[in-house]
């Protein structure tokens, strides 16, 4: 099995390049680790090409995560090469699902749906805010990530 998992925001700098290296970590712990794909785009294009936010990666650092990514759009390709497109809110859920075509191996869905307290209904921007609401971004990108992972691939 080559699990394949892509994170989608609305700008591909802040959320989901947070939740794409939170889940690199995890998986590495895997010992089929090399077997997964694991990536991040934006619905917009106004980053493609650039670094995550700086506060993104300083909440990233101070965990221990590191990121690599640089910006990308969502296309076509993403809902053949992807088993899962995993949004952070609502508005990327109908942008989504807007082009999604009627063929799409990919499931779509909202990561919060995987939040193990139930109490997220979105992984909410944290991009107009201060430094501190990229770490609460963070808490709640991880217990959702190790509960999909639990949920949807668990260890045999
Ligand atoms: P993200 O945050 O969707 O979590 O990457 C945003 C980053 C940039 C913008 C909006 C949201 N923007 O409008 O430029």
């Amino acid at each position: 099995m080559q699990p394949a998992i892509c994170f989608v925001c609305l700008g591909n700098i802040c959320r989901s390049p947070s939740a794409e290296a939170v889940f690199r970590q995890l998986v590495s712990q895997r010992p089929d680790a090399a077997q997964w794909r694991i990536d991040s785009c934006g619905t917009g294009d106004w980053h493609v090409g650039k670094r995550p936010d700086p506060r993104a990666l300083r909440a990233l650092a101070r965990r221990g995560y590191e990121s690599e990514h640089r910006g990308r759009q969502l296309c076509a390709g993403d809902f053949q090469n992807f088993d899962w497109l995993l949004v952070m809110d609502d508005s990327n859920l109908s942008d989504v699902r807007a082009v999604a075509p009627s063929q799409s191996r990919a499931r779509i869905a909202k990561l919060s749906d995987w939040d193990p307290l139930q109490q997220a209904q979105a992984v909410a921007d944290p991009y107009y805010g201060g430094e501190e609401g990229f770490a609460s971004v963070l808490d709640l990108i991880e217990r959702c990530c190790e509960h999909f992972l639990q949920q949807e691939y668990p260890r045999k």
